[in-house]
């Protein structure tokens, strides 16, 4: 057979083609090779869905955000990096605020805390509008995700207390309830890089620690008005997200539990046709996460969160603690593993009383996005989902609609294990079909590498944008 002389002769021109050019080129063609058919699957899976024409009502809170580079802010105030990095429940002193941030800053991950001393914070906001690059957008997760889905062509409804100023800065299409702010609530973004070196520390991952003295946001007002609006406008999802700034916030004794108390029997009055879904954030306090659950999680139908926000989750659903920091590179197989324990315990969740089963999961970390959902759910679509949500990963933190491999770099190998366990299977990223689905079970999960950003513009509100671009892939 002649094809037998090519097995002769392919590995020599191989040997030649080696010899010739020099390995460093070679490699870097294969990579941009493959980055290059990568984007293209991912954007053939992006354009198989026409983007629906959908309802969305989102809660609850609004803030002006500052942004600024955390070292230089910090070097500015004389704020030296600690010895011993520490963590606390809220910030209420410099020593308290510089520990804090080498706890987080030393593993990369994003957090979100409470300031009690209006003195510290001012000082902290007063010196961070000097700092150059600084600079303010409208913000808080619930801004976020309708800004991110009235640009998708959604028809959004918005329970957030905004001031004018916010409210003219936000996209003409949304539909705004809450009474008018006199000032936004504030929250503080401390953005670093990688490799960014404060004392003796070294963050791995560009990422952001957040403070905020919200006055307005904790008490979750807006509750009230979504209650009147929500089965006029019949919207086909509700989203609840920013409750995260309920965390260590000085409540009045009982206020915590009845304002989530409020936020529980909405939900639970819903008609069933309307889905849920609730935006993880950071949380400390054990207390609030664990009412969390059974206010809030317990009447969902989708989560969304990400590598940080997932292990907490398990803890708290397995052992009612809390977990603060974990691997900011978490393996696939491992987030695969933790989310299968979360739709384990939640898949099950007695329908009474207005009560949900979890059908779908999502969940978004820097290398690739990994969507749950349980077959014949009401969630469409989630390989183009997926791909959605790795794209816009992407986009929002290179600030670009426009994606260019040469910005560009792949985290996630040509192939994952499925599961920790001995008996997994190994998964290809194939560069054609970037966006890998199986089904198990009872549900199907689908994984997609994200074109991870080089040159990095913004992390804040990531999880936002990603979350609410795959949602909407996913309803009618
Ligand atoms: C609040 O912060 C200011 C400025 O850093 C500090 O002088 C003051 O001692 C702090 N107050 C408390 C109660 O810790
Ligand atoms: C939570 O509790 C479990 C069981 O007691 C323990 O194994 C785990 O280490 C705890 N996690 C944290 C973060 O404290
Ligand atoms: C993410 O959301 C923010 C706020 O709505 C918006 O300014 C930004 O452009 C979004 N990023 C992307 C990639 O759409």
């Amino acid at each position: 057979m002649s094809s037998l002389k090519y097995l002769f002769v392919i590995p020599v021109l191989v040997a030649l083609l080696a010899y010739f050019y020099p390995s460093d080129y070679d490699y870097e063609n294969d990579m941009n090779e493959r980055l290059q058919q990568i984007l293209s699957g991912l954007l053939r899976a992006e354009k198989k869905i026409a983007q629906p024409k959908a309802k969305i009502a989102i809660g609850f809170g609004g803030c002006q955000d500052m942004f600024v580079d955390g070292l230089a802010l910090l070097d500015a105030l004389k704020f030296e990096a600690p010895e011993n990095p520490e963590h606390f429940m809220s910030v209420d002193t410099q020593q308290e605020l510089t520990k804090m941030m080498a706890y987080f800053f030393q593993h990369g991950a994003a957090a979100e805390r409470y300031v009690g001393n209006d003195t510290l914070f001012n000082q902290l906001t007063r010196v961070a509008k000097t700092i150059p690059g600084y600079r303010e957008a409208i913000g808080g997760n619930a801004p976020a995700m309708a800004q991110r889905l009235a640009q998708e062509g959604a028809e959004v409804l918005l329970a957030a207390k905004l001031s004018n100023n916010a409210r003219k800065a936000m996209h003409s299409s949304l539909h705004i309830l809450g009474d008018v702010l006199e000032e936004d609530d504030i929250h503080l973004i401390l953005e670093y890089k990688t490799g960014d070196k404060w004392g003796k520390f070294t963050s791995p991952r560009a990422n952001r620690f957040i403070v905020h003295s919200d006055n307005s946001n904790p008490l979750l007002e807006t509750v009230d008005d979504l209650e009147k609006e929500i089965l006029k406008f019949d919207p086909s999802v509700l989203v609840v997200g920013g409750l995260q700034m309920m965390d260590n916030f000085p409540f009045q004794e009982g206020q915590m539990e009845s304002r989530l108390g409020k936020l529980r029997s909405l939900l639970a009055t819903l008609p069933r046709k309307i889905n849920t879904h609730f935006e993880m954030a950071s949380f400390s306090d054990p207390a609030l996460l664990q009412k969390i659950i059974s206010t809030v999680v317990e009447y969902s139908d989708s989560l969304g969160m990400n590598e940080q926000e997932l292990p907490n989750l398990v803890s708290i659903l397995q052992y009612g603690n809390v977990s603060l920091l974990s691997d900011a590179h978490p393996r696939v197989a491992s987030v695969l593993d933790q989310m299968r324990q979360v739709y384990k315990l939640l898949k099950n969740t007695k329908e009474v009383d207005g009560k949900r089963k979890l059908t779908r999961l999502h969940v978004h970390t820097l290398a690739y996005q990994a969507i749950l959902t349980t077959k014949g759910s009401p969630w469409k679509n989630t390989m183009s989902a997926t791909a959605k949500a790795s794209l816009t990963a992407h986009r929002h933190v290179c600030g670009s609609n426009w994606i260019h491999t040469q910005k560009s770099k792949l985290l996630l190998d040509d192939s994952f294990s499925s599961s920790i366990s001995a008996s997994s299977t190994r998964i290809p990223v194939h560069e054609k079909r970037p966006v890998s689905c199986w089904d198990e079970d009872d549900y199907q999960i689908c994984v997609a590498p994200v074109l991870v950003c080089t040159q990095v513009k913004q992390t804040a509100g990531g999880g936002d944008n990603i979350s609410s671009a795959g949602l909407l892939v996913q309803v009618n």
